[in-house]
Formats: structure tokens, C-alpha cells, sequence
């Protein structure tokens, strides 16, 4: 029996160790505390199951630490929680019944360890070190989790029916760990999952969309998406994605498959940055391409406006989804919205009206739709990279540039619409928005700058342009 005795350094140890023997009942450390320990991997949250009161012993062990700290009981699921310092402790009493966090009135009987180590979703997962006087320390691996540990594998530890069955996310959580540790799935796993494939559907959107997220939070979010795909749950959970699959050919020319596509954007983003929501941008800037795609003879594909309508899809699948409908949603439709604007700026000639314009439209968010931009470079001709990339990088030096001199990055109106009024005696009208609109256009263009005196003579030019008088009250 292997022995961790020596990595079990915190002072938790000893005190949960301690406060059971106190109450005469056998206690384990479980589950993803184990199964990072070993992978060394960071972890704040640290599950123990007690052959006992689960509730009784996380208030000794509470008590101990901090006299008056706060546990939280969940009396149904016979389970117990408190944070200290940043880590959350988590107690339940070994149970024997199937796992199931949706039912209401879950039968908690009591269990022994291996009782609960058989009704847990993976053999990763299923690893139990006693913290028991005698034994302290010892792996309890009735699953050879260790060696799957070694090899890499995710696999239940029942057969995956009964797994599955118990709780239909396991699916997900098995396409989850797979992609944040770059493991594979079991055979046998793998296949149960494209069968029971429907029952996603009895989940919670919010439990499938935190695994979701976790994909996205991963290293390489692809890994997650392919295997969705290949099991069958991507059609299920966002359909939009799994359409972007697929190449169409007429007259021997075909379009890029925009699933894998997306795929290598999603992966070179997430090597640049860490926003789970810039990496949603990236799983769905090319959204609307199957909806927009159209051969043009002479032309080739075109997907015109594909990125207005998937801007325009974002919040119907983010409500579909259960995912935030504010600020967050709201970044992710204009970065979907303004991807193309400088892969087109750095086409072309860069004009200084262009750049004001795109840093006029993105505001505070233009580092990151840059971001977004350099990772939707996906050619394998190493020229092109080269030349895109440079391209960008002078749509970078152009847009510093700019802002330092034009500060339109979050644009005022130099020239209040109040003062447009006051000046010629309006009450508020079509004029008014006129005025103002030729303010902000000739400072967009380079015409005046953005500032109040050049402003303040624009709008008395306008103003005569349009007849109105000035007020001389
Ligand atoms: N568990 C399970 N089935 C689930 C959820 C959880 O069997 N649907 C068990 C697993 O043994 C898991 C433990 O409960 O290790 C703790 O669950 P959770 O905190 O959700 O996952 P972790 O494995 O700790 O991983 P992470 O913190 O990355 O979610």
C-alpha cells in the first residue's frame, strides 16, 4: 500500500485525524484532493468522508480550528462545508446509495468506504489516503486509480452504464478532465458515452455550462470540443457549433471547414490570453458562417455579414445556455461583430480615418480584439502568417498612435448636445443630432481634432449651414 504519510504536511491532517479518533469514527481524504496531490497539481477545495456523522465531525474539526467558524449543513445530502483561509473542507458521511445531486430526497444510507468509492464518477477520482491513526498516510485504490493516474486514462469505475446512469454530467466531467489534463477517455467509457449521449438533456444548463467553461479554461480547449463532437453531445448542447462542420465544394472549389478552424483559433487564443470570455469570442466569431455562406461565381465563397448575424446570435445561445446576459455578453457580440475590421485595415492601405474609426468602435476592448485578430491567422503558408502579422503589428503601432493624439478610445462629445441647444435656442430635434454627428465624423475623419475649440467652430458652421440662428440672449 503506497504511502503518502509525508504529503499529508497540513495541519488539516492531523486535526481532522485527531478530532475523529475523538469521536470513535474511521475518516479519509478523497476524491480530486487525492488525485491533484499526486498529480501535483494546486487544489483549494479538500473532500473527506467519514464512516460516521459527516455533519458532527465538520463542526469538531471546525471547532478546533476556530471556535465559531462558520459550517454550512446540507442535512439531505448528509454533508458539511466550511472555508478557512482561502480552502474549502468538505465532510459527508460514506453512503451507499447511487450518487445523484439532482434528486430532492436523496435515500442516504450509511456505507462503507468502498461503498463510496464505487459510486464516484471516475478511478481518478476514486483514491482514499487514511488519515486513521493506524494507517495514516495509506492509499486505499481498490480501482488501480494510481495507474491510471500513470497512464493517462479516465475511466469509471463501475461499468460506465451505472455511472452514467447515476448522474449524466459524469459525461461531461469525463470530456472535461480529459482536456485540462490531457488524458484520454477509456475505451469502453468513451463509447458509453456517444450511447447515453440523450441523457445530457435530464442536466441542469448550469452544471453542463461550468464544464464548458472549464474546457474553455483549459490549455488546449480543442482537445474538449473534438471529443464532444465525436461523442455526440456538441449537437446537442450548442447545435451552431457543431454546424460550422463540413466543406462544401462546387466547381472544384471548397471553403475551409470552419469547425476545425475555429478549433486552432480557440487553441492559439488561449496561448495568448487567459479571458474565458475572449476565448467564447473565438469559439463563436465564425458562428454564422454556415447561414451566410454563398459561392460567387468568378469569386469563390463568401460569408457576407457573418459577423453582424453572429453577433446577432450570441444572445440567444448565451440564454439557451445559461450563461451571463450582461457586460460579458455584450463583449463577446462585439468582439464577434468587429472581428473582420483589422484582418480589412491591415489588407489595405492602413488610413489614419480607418484606425480612428475601428478605435472609436472598440473602445477599451481593442487590445483584445487585436488579441482575437492575430489568433484567427490559421494558414499553413508561413508568408501569409508573416505578412498578416506584420500587418497587425502596424495596425498596432497606428492605433497607439492615434489614441495618443485623438484620445478616441472612449470618446466624449466635445461638444455637448445641451450647449448645441443653448447656442441656438433649440429645444431638443433632428438638428441637434445632425450637429453632433458632424462633429464626431470630422474627428473620425482627421478633419479637426477631438477638442473642444475646433469643435465649438465645426458646430457654428453647421449651424449656419443649416439655417439656424444663433442665440444671442
Ligand atoms: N463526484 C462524482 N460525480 C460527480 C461530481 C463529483 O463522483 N458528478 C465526486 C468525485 O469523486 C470528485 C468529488 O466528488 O472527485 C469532488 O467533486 P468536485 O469538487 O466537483 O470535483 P473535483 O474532482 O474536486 O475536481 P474539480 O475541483 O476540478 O471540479
Amino acid at each position: 500500500m503506497p504511502d503518502f504519510s509525508k504529503n499529508l504536511n497540513r495541519k488539516i491532517f492531523k486535526t481532522v485525524s485527531e478530532v475523529a479518533s475523538a469521536q470513535g469514527v474511521e475518516v479519509y481524504v478523497i476524491g480530486g484532493y487525492v488525485r491533484d496531490l499526486i498529480l501535483k497539481r494546486p487544489s483549494t477545495d479538500i473532500d473527506f468522508v467519514t464512516l460516521g456523522d459527516g455533519i458532527a465531525l465538520a463542526r469538531g474539526v471546525a471547532n478546533k480550528i476556530k471556535p465559531g467558524l462558520k459550517v454550512s449543513v446540507f442535512k439531505n445530502f448528509g454533508t458539511a462545508q466550511f472555508s478557512f483561509k482561502g480552502i474549502s473542507y468538505e465532510f459527508v458521511g460514506a453512503r451507499k446509495e447511487s450518487y445523484s445531486r439532482n434528486s430532492r430526497k436523496p435515500k442516504v444510507e450509511q456505507g462503507t468506504l468502498e461503498d463510496d468509492q464505487n459510486r464516484r464518477d471516475f478511478t481518478i477520482n476514486a483514491l482514499a489516503i487514511s488519515l486513521n491513526a493506524e494507517g495514516f498516510g495509506s492509499l486505499i485504490d481498490p480501482f488501480n486509480g494510481l495507474d491510471d493516474i500513470e497512464t493517462k486514462t479516465i475511466k469509471t469505475p463501475l461499468s460506465p452504464e451505472i455511472t452514467f446512469d447515476d448522474d449524466p454530467l459524469r459525461m461531461m466531467r469525463a470530456i472535461r478532465f480529459a482536456t485540462q489534463l490531457n488524458f484520454h477517455i477509456e475505451e469502453e467509457t468513451f463509447k458509453a458515452i456517444a450511447r447515453f449521449k440523450e441523457r445530457i438533456s435530464i442536466v441542469s444548463a448550469e452544471r453542463i455550462i461550468d464544464e464548458v467553461n472549464k474546457i474553455l479554461k483549459s490549455p488546449k480547449p480543442s482537445i474538449g470540443f473534438r471529443l464532444m463532437d465525436s461523442a455526440g453531445l456538441l449537437e446537442i448542447i450548442m447545435p451552431e457549433v457543431s454546424r460550422l462542420k463540413g466543406v462544401e465544394v462546387v466547381n472544384g472549389t471548397g471553403h475551409k471547414d470552419n469547425f476545425y478552424h475555429t478549433l486552432a483559433v480557440l487553441d492559439q487564443l488561449a496561448r495568448k490570453s487567459d479571458d474565458l470570455w475572449l476565448r467564447w469570442a473565438a469559439l463563436l466569431h465564425d458562428i454564422a458562417k454556415p447561414q451566410t455562406k454563398k459561392f460567387v461565381e468568378g469569386q469563390g465563397w463568401t460569408f457576407h455579414g457573418h459577423n453582424f448575424i453572429g453577433s446577432k446570435m450570441v444572445p440567444k445561445m448565451f440564454k439557451r445556455l445559461k450563461l451571463p446576459l450582461n457586460e460579458k455578453m455584450k463583449f463577446v457580440q462585439k468582439m464577434v461583430n468587429l472581428h473582420m475590421r483589422p484582418i480589412v485595415l491591415s489588407e489595405e492601405e492602413v488610413t489614419d480615418s480607418a484606425v480612428r474609426r475601428l478605435l472609436f468602435e472598440a473602445g477599451d476592448d481593442i487590445d483584445m480584439l487585436m488579441t482575437l485578430c492575430e489568433a484567427d491567422i490559421t494558414s499553413k503558408n508561413e508568408k501569409k502568417v508573416e505578412t498578416y502579422l506584420g500587418n497587425f503589428q502596424l495596425v498596432r503601432e497606428k492605433l497607439k498612435d492615434i489614441e495618443e493624439r485623438d484620445a478616441v478610445r472612449n470618446f466624449q462629445p466635445p461638444v455637448s448636445g445641451e450647449l448645441i441647444m443653448e447656442t441656438f435656442g433649440l429645444t431638443p430635434c433632428r438638428e441637434v443630432g445632425i450637429i453632433k454627428n458632424a462633429i464626431k465624423e470630422a474627428i473620425l475623419e482627421g478633419e479637426i481634432h477631438n477638442n473642444f475649440e475646433e469643435a465649438y467652430q465645426l458646430m457654428l458652421k453647421v449651424g449656419a449651414d443649416l439655417k439656424l440662428e444663433k442665440n444671442n440672449s
